[in-house]
């Protein structure tokens, strides 16, 4: 396993982190528990959760998990989504932020969260008062990094203003959407993170299962694509089910699992730090662990990028002085 700095924290975690967000619903307690150990043994430190997943039930199952050795895993978790249905029991107020921490804190039975991020962005909030919240709870201990989850790269950077000019400690992770069909991160996000030294763990490496080969008929498949009203929505375009088919064909005949193909395509990405990959069971996690043998290089990392369109820049301007927008820098 590779180990990365987590932004400009200092901190070593590892390639790739694991998402606990099937943890206590596709996977019961026992999978979840042979999930947590295979991780363990690939050398995963990182794993992400968050207040919402299985109603709290994910992070209850991870606090169990790590129980015993807390201080060899770097755990995230998350608030904004509801966790209830008291109209104050979500969004980004002082008020949910302090009193969600506590219960995550409670949930995975630990006295610190080693990174606290805001799931989305609260219209509803001055962003100041969050800020300031996570900032309180940083300096009680109970939260070591922050950051910020779904925002739009404008968010961000209002938010690391606000926080310079404040006094408050900046947000040292965001985590976006990324995949070879949801690209959008690459115009303004992934550079953002970039330049600003903002650590990077990206989430739905395989686009929620798309991206390994087995919806290539429109009706085949058992899985979040054609089973949950959100992911038929986010990924339901005929182009992006051609795309997908596409790739996965590519990945076979160049003798790779294209889970594996997938993962290891957002991994290489210089401004990311870790995908955040995800599985039901012991199965599928091992297609995605496998990114980590795959002999990715310049020319491979180009013709995958090619199957799927790389979305234009964010100014018209500099695609006329440009040209075709470039890939990015090798590392
Ligand atoms: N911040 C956010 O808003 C946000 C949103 C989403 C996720 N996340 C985080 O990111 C993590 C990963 O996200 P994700 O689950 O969307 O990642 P993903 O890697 O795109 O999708 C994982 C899903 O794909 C399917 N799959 C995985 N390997 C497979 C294989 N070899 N063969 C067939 N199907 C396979 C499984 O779902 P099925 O078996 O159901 O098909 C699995 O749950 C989550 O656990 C969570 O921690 C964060």
């Amino acid at each position: 396993m590779q180990y990365r700095i987590l932004g400009d924290t200092g901190v070593w975690v590892s390639a790739l982190c694991m998402g606990t967000m099937t943890f206590g619903r596709e996977a019961d307690r026992t999978t979840s528990a042979a999930l947590y150990r295979r991780c363990r043994d690939a050398g995963i430190n990182f794993f992400d959760c968050a207040d919402a997943y299985a109603g709290g039930e994910s992070e209850r199952i991870l606090g169990d998990l790590v129980s015993g050795h807390r201080d060899e895993v770097i755990l995230t978790t998350k608030v904004f989504a509801p966790t209830g249905s008291d109209r104050n029991a979500r969004g980004n107020s002082r008020r949910h932020i302090l009193s969600a921490a506590e219960a995550s804190l409670r949930r995975l039975k630990t006295d610190w969260l080693d990174v606290y991020f805001l799931h989305g962005f609260d219209l509803a909030t001055p962003l100041e008062e969050s800020l300031r919240a996570l900032e309180d709870l940083v300096r009680q201990g109970k939260v070591l990094y922050t950051g910020a989850s779904n925002f739009a790269a404008w968010q961000v950077m209002k938010a690391l203003g606000i926080s310079d000019k404040s006094h408050l400690g900046r947000f040292k992770v965001i985590q976006p959407m990324y995949n070879l069909v949801k690209r959008q991160a690459e115009v303004e996000i992934l550079p953002l993170a970039f330049a600003e030294h903002v650590g990077v763990i990206s989430y739905s490496p395989l686009g929620g299962g798309l991206l390994t080969g087995k919806y290539r008929d429109a009706s085949s498949g058992t899985g979040r694509i054609n089973e949950n009203q959100t992911y038929i929505k986010r990924y339901g375009d005929l182009r992006v089910r051609q795309a997908a088919s596409d790739f996965a064909s590519f990945a076979q005949q160049h003798g790779f699992a294209p889970a594996a193909l997938a993962v290891a395509w957002v991994a290489v990405n210089p401004a990311i730090t870790a995908p955040i990959i995800g599985a039901r069971n012991v199965e599928q996690l091992d297609e995605s662990l496998g990114a980590l043998n795959i002999p990715m290089n310049a020319q491979l990392y180009g013709e995958v990028s090619h199957l799927t369109v790389a979305p234009p820049p964010a100014t018209d301007r500099n695609e006329e002085v440009r040209g075709t927008p470039p890939l990015w820098p090798w590392p």
